[in-house]
């Protein structure tokens, strides 16, 4: 794409101070394009005057390319210097086809897969007039009460910044301004999903070892791979919003890791810094947001209002302000917008794309590579010999199971399983019977009699529980993580009378599943899979897809085992006794085990993977050199699967208490019946570095051991030692 040669600074130099603020406010579709003199609803609470509208800089939450042409033309033509308006919007699983939520892209480990659905995103985004995303969201997290864990991909560092980084490349892709890729917002910069009890927007504390070594790694590979944008988190760290948090956005962002992007605030996060108490009014939240290095403000005027005084007194001077305005209007010309304001926009495009089959088509495989088989005792695949089958539990015909942030997304194009397994298997009879809600307080029980008769006379059974898509995603943290409703009472009655029964399970976090792991014979997660959800279903039940997902956050047996995950650090009192008991003066529970019921990278498949060997090519690693990690694995069945073989190390004695394992490398691999294929690794000097005591990023020389295998039972372990 041509690139523009618009002079912006001649540009900056002709606008007013009103004008150039104007480009650090970011509003909502609603407040432009408005036709009377008079604005109502948020525009008219906030006094802003019609020709102030046509100051402000961006848009967000707009409806498809028509509504932007129309605010763009009318902006255009009514801004004194006819200046663009830039349109961002939370393009997060997909714009209008729908792809699994981001925790189960996670669980493909497949970057190239978040790449294709990433890119198909991109072009219907782009046709629908999206020119920014506030994508990637690579908040690490560990507690699932926390309804946002739906966005993350869990509680590995490492595998939140290879996927946050694929994301940031495939959407941007060589250049902004071609109108097939979208610019990217990283966020919630820093430790969102650190938040308390895992109650949304909730203070977080940590310490800066922490921070550096789980939180901030998957920011930082985002803003290596070229974002333009990072979003400041609404919550408090260790004191301080991250919006106004100088340490973080001054000192890490930019000075530390060079960032000179523009910053955007969260909807209404420098309003909020009154609510936290730390500004006395919005002229003061103005100052410290201004301090924070947050060049634009979404969704609360302070700036607009108080940067006129804040400079006449001396507090912030003009000069910082011109160089926010000039990062805005640089990145505007970045994306071409001086040349084409619609950014290649175009509602012809965009109706083809969208919803088309052969992008149903890699959504349907995603949902298919994003499942886990969480449980199979060998009912699954159901044979296609059946004549009946019956389809139990709310999600039975639901159509909602596209997540939280669906974007343009709708419920009606969603593919049900009723209807995916009627499509696959047209002649043999689907009994549907819904049985009960999904919904907490709804208790009702009276479907239990037909379901249970259904069940009694099916030759295969698939309950099809879950959450109701709206428990998961922004502010829907959750107090008790089980089934909701009485979804439960409800298996255990239809499972009494059908042993060929499996579960299929939608969910936005990890469940804790303890009763229904021990009475199920098998259960499937798909967690919100988006528009294909029921195909993909039918396609994995009926074996013409093999499960091949890893859990990347582990399931908890108990609520109150969170936060609960695999990278761990040790404690001085391991327990000892058996996962089940309690051992008192050791880190133990009464009640409950330690470990999780499905931990990180625990996933079933159709096919048998057996871990063959593990071999170093030497014990001693020197600071500068290598040690190469052959694993051979073989699939022992007649199924063709994929594996995700997967290495960890564990640093045995350290200055500071090191987690009991890392991962640090993962390769997902295809393996025909009987095939066998081994995997190299290399492992260096700098995959063993940690933060020490004082936050110096170093490794220590000593013993390491290297793991692969199974998850839940890491089957072969060697040592070696770094010199
Ligand atoms: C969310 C952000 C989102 C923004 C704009 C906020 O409430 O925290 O993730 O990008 O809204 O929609």
């Amino acid at each position: 794409m041509a690139k523009s040669n618009f002079d912006v600074k001649e540009l900056l130099s002709k606008m007013t101070l009103q004008e150039k603020i104007g480009q650090l406010i970011q509003l909502n579709a609603v407040f432009f394009g408005q036709t009377t003199a008079e604005i109502t609803g948020p525009a008219e609470r906030w006094k802003l005057a019609t020709k102030e509208v046509y100051n402000m800089g961006s848009v967000l939450n707009f409806h498809g390319a028509e509504e932007m042409k129309r605010i763009q033309d009318d902006y255009m033509a009514k801004n004194r210097h006819g200046i663009p308006l830039v349109f961002m919007m939370d393009v997060i699983h997909g714009y209008k086809t729908i792809f699994p939520i981001p925790l189960a892209l996670g669980a493909s480990f497949d970057p190239e897969l978040v790449k294709e659905c990433t890119r198909m995103a991109a072009k219907e985004a782009s046709a629908a007039g999206v020119q920014l995303t506030f994508t990637p969201m690579v908040d690490y997290a560990r507690d699932a009460r926390w309804g946002r864990v739906l966005e993350t991909c869990g509680e590995d560092p490492m595998l939140n910044g290879i996927m946050g980084a694929a994301q940031v490349e495939a959407f941007q892709g060589d250049d902004i301004s071609d109108h097939n890729n979208l610019a990217t917002c990283v966020k919630h910069f820093a430790a969102y999903g650190g938040a308390e009890a895992g109650r949304d927007y909730n203070t977080v504390e940590i310490s800066e070892r922490l921070l550096r070594e789980y939180y901030l790694p998957a920011y930082k590979a985002c803003i290596d791979a070229g974002t333009k944008m990072v979003m400041p988190s609404f919550n408090s760290l260790n004191g301080v919003p991250s919006v106004a948090n100088k340490w973080l956005m001054n000192d890490v962002l930019r000075k530390e890791w060079g960032f000179d992007g523009v910053v955007i605030s969260d909807y209404n996060a420098v309003g909020e810094l009154v609510k936290h108490g730390i500004a006395a009014d919005m002229k003061e939240a103005a100052k410290l947001a201004l301090e924070g290095g947050c060049d634009i403000e979404m969704m609360s005027i302070s700036y607009y209002e108080h940067i006129p005084a804040l400079i006449e007194e001396g507090i912030i001077t003009e000069e910082q302000i011109d160089a926010s305005v000039l990062k805005v209007l640089e990145f505007k010309k970045e994306l071409g917008l001086f040349e084409d304001p619609y950014h290649g926009a175009d509602e012809e495009k965009a109706a083809a794309l969208c919803l088309s089959p052969e992008h149903r088509e890699i959504v349907r495989r995603a949902a298919e590579q994003c499942a886990v088989l969480l449980k199979n005792n060998g009912v699954l695949p159901f044979s296609k010999d059946i004549k009946t089958i019956a389809l139990i539990g709310p999600f039975a015909d639901n159509n909602q199971i596209r997540g939280f942030w669906a974007c343009d997304g709708k419920d009606e194009d969603c593919v049900t399983i009723a209807d995916g397994i009627k499509a696959l298997l047209p002649d043999v009879k689907v009994i549907v019977e819904r049985g009960c809600s999904e919904k907490i307080d709804e208790l009702d029980k009276s479907g239990f009699k037909a379901a249970v008769k259904a069940a009694k006379k099916a030759d295969a059974v698939v309950l099809c529980l879950g959450e109701f898509q709206k428990y998961a995603g922004e502010g829907n943290s959750r107090i008790d993580i089980g089934l909701t409703g009485v979804q439960q009472e409800l298996a255990n009655e239809v499972l009494a009378v059908n042993d060929n029964a499996s579960v299929v399970l939608f969910n936005g976090r990890p469940l804790a599943l303890v009763e229904l792991d021990e009475k199920a014979p098998a259960i499937l997660d798909m967690f919100f899979p988006g528009t294909e959800g029921g195909n993909a279903v039918a396609r994995l039940l009926f074996g013409d897809a093999n499960p091949c997902g890893k859990v990347t956050m582990s399931f908890p047996k108990a609520v109150g085992q969170c936060p609960i995950y695999y990278n761990h650090p040790m404690t001085g009192r391991p327990k000892t006794k058996p996962e089940n008991e309690h051992q008192g003066y050791a880190s133990s529970y009464i009640g409950c085990g330690n470990l999780p019921l499905y931990p990180f990278g625990h996933g079933l498949s159709y096919s048998n993977f057996v871990y063959e060997s593990l071999e170093l090519d030497t014990d001693t690693l020197m600071a500068d050199g290598e040690i190469n990690v052959k694993i051979t694995v073989k699939n022992d069945s007649n199924v063709a699967g994929k594996e995700v073989v997967q290495l960890y190390m564990r640093d045995l004695v350290a200055s500071t208490v090191r987690p009991i394992q890392s991962l640090i490398g993962f390769e997902k691999i295809d393996l025909a019946a009987g095939e066998t294929k081994t995997v190299t690794f290399k492992v260096t000097e700098p995959m063993l570095r940690f933060y020490d005591a004082n936050c110096n990023f170093i490794s220590e020389p000593g013993e390491f051991t290297i793991s692969t295998g199974h998850a839940d039972n890491l089957l072969l372990t060697k040592s070696f030692v770094l010199k």
